[in-house]
């Protein structure tokens, strides 16, 4: 079983309209869908569609969080929340007949500290058939930064594989907890760094700085060109065949979500890339996020190449 964490999730509306938004006049939506959104979610579908069990948990709080255990249930889920006072947020993302994409996020209500301290109890129940716990995105307000430091901590001492996926502060704190996998993109990386990482050369001395932290698998995502892969048995870089994609958002989470499934079934390193890197790529021609057809990824799967870019001096374990 793999548990996805999704602290601040949202219920995703896209709206479709055949105009333009016209700033200062009203607009009529023609059709509105609603997702569980949020990363893990995102996470969770693409762990369901490679065939592993799969739990999503969160916070959620109100009218919405009960729209979005709704939503979770439809798309085949058995989710496991924890509820809130704060009313789960909405996400609106403006799809307009140029094919333009506004989105408003909602900046979400704050979570009490007591609230917090019952779901670190709640969750260690929530994990307790878990082999492989990934952790998503930003927190809600009233959330302390060092959260993912914490719960990294816990569930590594409960015996379970941790992947974190998050970005700026929390992703500083979270990593001192030393994680089993983070999977930066280059920007990401850029921030908790201090630096800019632009060639592959920049990407690899940073990859590995934080593989000297004691990060079991550092997995930095480079869009169209992979991604590459520190780990004890070396530095790889997994490379997707050249493909029309249609939308990239949620890739990342697609590639965690390989990820997990490759450590619950114990691939090893290169196995787990190029599986990793054409499930990311089968999600990129789906219009959906955080989904894929398993025809592409059959048809992509062969078309991944892996290289070995190990020069052994580089190497300290
Ligand atoms: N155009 C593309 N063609 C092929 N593969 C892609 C493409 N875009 C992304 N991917 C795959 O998806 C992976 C993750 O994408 P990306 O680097 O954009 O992650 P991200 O910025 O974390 O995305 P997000 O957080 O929105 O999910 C890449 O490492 C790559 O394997
Ligand atoms: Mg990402």
């Amino acid at each position: 079983m793999i548990i996805t964490l999704t602290l601040n999730a949202a219920v995703d509306k896209a709206y479709h309209i055949s105009g333009v938004v016209e700033p200062g006049t009203v607009m009529r939506v023609d059709t509105c869908r609603n997702t569980a959104g949020g990363k893990g979610l995102n996470v969770a579908r693409v762990i369901k569609l490679c065939g592993e069990d799969v739990m999503p948990s969160g916070l959620a709080g109100g009218r919405t969080g009960a729209l979005l255990e709704q939503l979770t249930y439809q798309d085949g889920l058995n989710g496991r929340f924890v509820h809130v006072d704060a009313e789960t947020r909405c996400c609106i993302n403006i799809l307009d007949g140029k094919n333009r994409s506004t989105e408003f996020l909602e900046p979400g209500e704050e979570v009490t500290a007591q609230e917090m301290e019952r779901f670190m109890q709640e969750f260690e129940k929530i994990c307790t058939d878990a082999e492989v716990v990934t952790m998503s995105g930003s927190v809600p307000r009233g959330v302390r930064k060092d959260i993912y430091r914490i719960l990294v901590e816990r569930v590594k001492s409960w015996g379970k594989k941790v992947i974190l996926d998050t970005s700026g502060e929390l992703l500083k704190e979270g990593i001192e907890a030393a994680p089993d996998m983070i999977k930066p993109n280059q920007e990401e990386l850029s921030m908790l760094l201090g630096r800019p990482v632009t060639t592959l050369d920049d990407v690899k001395a940073a990859a590995m700085e934080l593989y000297n932290k004691g990060i079991g698998h550092v997995v930095v995502s480079l869009g169209r060109d992979g991604a590459l892969l520190v780990c004890d048995q070396g530095i790889l870089h997994g490379i997707p065949p050249r493909i029309k994609a249609v939308n990239t958002v949620g890739c990342g989470d697609s590639m965690v979500g390989a990820f997990a499934v490759a450590f619950r079934r114990g691939y090893g390193p290169k196995e787990s890339l190029k599986y990793a890197v054409a499930v990311s790529a089968a999600n990129a021609l789906s219009d959906q996020t955080g989904h894929f057809e398993p025809e592409e990824l059959e048809r992509i799967y062969p078309g991944v190449r892996i290289q070995d870019l190990t020069v052994s001096e580089t190497l300290s374990d």
